[in-house]
């Protein structure tokens, strides 16, 4: 078959005729998978030292390819761009060999087939992609922990039901959406060792008949282990459902997180206000002050989690063994990989530019917030926490029916609610006081929140994130 315009093919030997033109535009993956390039140059380069050992290449045609394959890669680096002809990226990365080495080129293809080669590669592209999420997670995480840092004496109303539940430290609340990420981070650790395990030596579907030394393979191209079946090697792709589940998580995540902004920077919450660098205009009204990268961020878990059901739905009622449709995989990864590698930053500099409007915060913190408060007031002087509930019911209702916060009630309401009550109740009514009883671990008091950030600051430094 020669290798000038669109005569080269990795098949076609045993048909009469050439493939239907649509048989070609459906079946036709490059440009999708184009990207995989570097990572199929370098299992190439891996497998031709392999054909060494295996005794297919002598150590001069392992060098001419090693080196051939060296000026494909120089190329597509360059930007060389397929012919129509190249069916996926192997097939084009096979031709353009060709040219540069000649008759080892023909060669390489022993033993293997695109399919444990295609599978090979898409790992090691997972592998590089996770590790450049969690590089972007990580500078997330130290944005809002430096956030937090400066928020510690900051107090906000913790929200139930979106109701004003109970006071919290605002840093309290910005490490709530820390630490889903450091869980995210740990999740992204532990799907990555699944990652990297080899399906090169597979073959088609029953294993390769040429002795490559897998294990020196692996090692080669920084896998931790060897695929122990090779049916499943070629048709497995739990590795992209695993890595697109932990996506749609952190999706989620940030979803959430960019939910409790966009409504702490309406009018109506007032409690941070968007950076000028991270907020849009309207073309129509001139005060608009737009969350777009947070709604796009909300918006964005919708569509990686559509990934995750596109890709177990293709895999679900698949045969045994490598299937087309699997081709649809990069498709899924690509397109969650992409999203996140866009969202992630802008959500940091969203994060990194608010402003927090400390006193619009503290005043959302009304005095009936502090009702839990009151009832433990008198849990301490031995009252059942049921009877205290009542007695603080009664006052709760009494301000609202009055109009007032309850810090306006005189203290003879307070005697005739419960004879416990005694005068220093009125500081259990301050916000400030409420975070003071909560050090317990894990909990809103000042000293408990520094170990928090403590602990955060750890976590986020671990390698595995968590
Ligand atoms: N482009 C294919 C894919 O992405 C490569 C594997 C093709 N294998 C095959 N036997 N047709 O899945």
């Amino acid at each position: 078959m020669s290798d000038a315009g669109n005569g080269h093919k990795l098949w076609g030997g045993r048909f009469a005729g050439g493939p239907a033109p649509e048989l070609e535009a459906v079946n036709r993956s490059i440009t999708v998978d184009i990207r995989l390039w570097p990572h199929d140059v370098r299992l190439s380069q891996a497998w031709a030292r392999g054909l060494v050992t295996a005794g297919v290449y002598d150590r001069a045609e392992c060098d001419a390819v090693v080196a051939g394959l060296e000026r494909v890669a120089a190329r597509l680096g360059a930007g060389e761009q397929p012919i129509a002809a190249d069916e996926d990226i192997h097939t084009m990365i096979d031709r353009l060999l060709h040219l540069e080495a000649g008759t080892p080129a023909g060669r390489l293809h022993t033993g293997r087939s695109r399919n444990d080669q295609v599978a090979t590669a898409t790992r090691l592209w997972t592998l590089a992609a996770i590790d450049r999420i969690d590089g972007l997670v990580r500078r997330l995480q130290e944005t809002m922990l430096a956030q937090a840092e400066a928020l510690q004496d900051a107090v906000m109303p913790a929200y139930t039901h979106l109701q004003r539940a109970q006071p919290v430290s605002a840093a309290h609340w910005m490490l709530s959406h820390g630490w889903p990420l450091v869980r995210d981070r740990a999740r992204l650790a532990d799907a990555r060792r699944r990652v990297a395990v080899l399906p090169l030596g597979s073959g088609a579907i029953a294993g390769s008949a040429f002795p490559i030394p897998r294990e020196q393979l692996a090692a080669d191209l920084g896998f931790l282990a060897i695929s122990p079946n090779s049916i499943d090697a070629v048709g497995d792709r739990d590795f992209v459902a695993e890595v697109l589940f932990v996506l749609t998580t952190l999706g989620m995540h940030l979803s959430r997180l960019a939910e409790d902004l966009i409504l702490y920077g309406s009018s109506e919450f007032g409690f941070v206000r968007f950076g000028d660098a991270f907020s849009t205009g309207s073309s129509m009204m001139p005060q608009k002050r737009n969350p777009d990268a947070l709604e796009l961020a909300r918006g964005a878990g919708a569509r990686v989690l559509g990934d995750l059901v596109a890709l177990l739905a293709t895999i679900k009622g698949l045969p045994s063994g490598y299937n087309k449709d699997l081709q649809e995989d990069k498709r899924t990864l690509f397109d969650a990989v992409d999203g996140l590698e866009l969202l992630l930053p802008a959500v940091a500099g969203s994060v990194a530019t608010l402003t927090f409007q400390r006193e619009r915060m503290a005043a959302a913190c009304s005095s009936a917030m502090m009702a839990t408060d009151l009832a433990d007031y008198l849990v301490r002087k031995r009252v059942t926490f049921r009877e205290s509930h009542g007695a603080v019911g009664r006052l709760v209702r009494e301000a609202e029916e009055a109009g007032v916060e309850m810090t306006a009630l005189p203290f003879s309401s307070f005697a005739a609610a419960h004879p416990a009550f005694e005068e220093d109740v009125l500081e259990e009514l301050q916000a400030t006081t409420s975070l003071r009883h909560r050090d317990i671990a894990g909990g809103t008091g000042p000293v408990a929140v520094a170990a928090q950030i403590e602990a955060m600051r750890t976590a986020i430094a671990s390698p595995s994130g968590g």
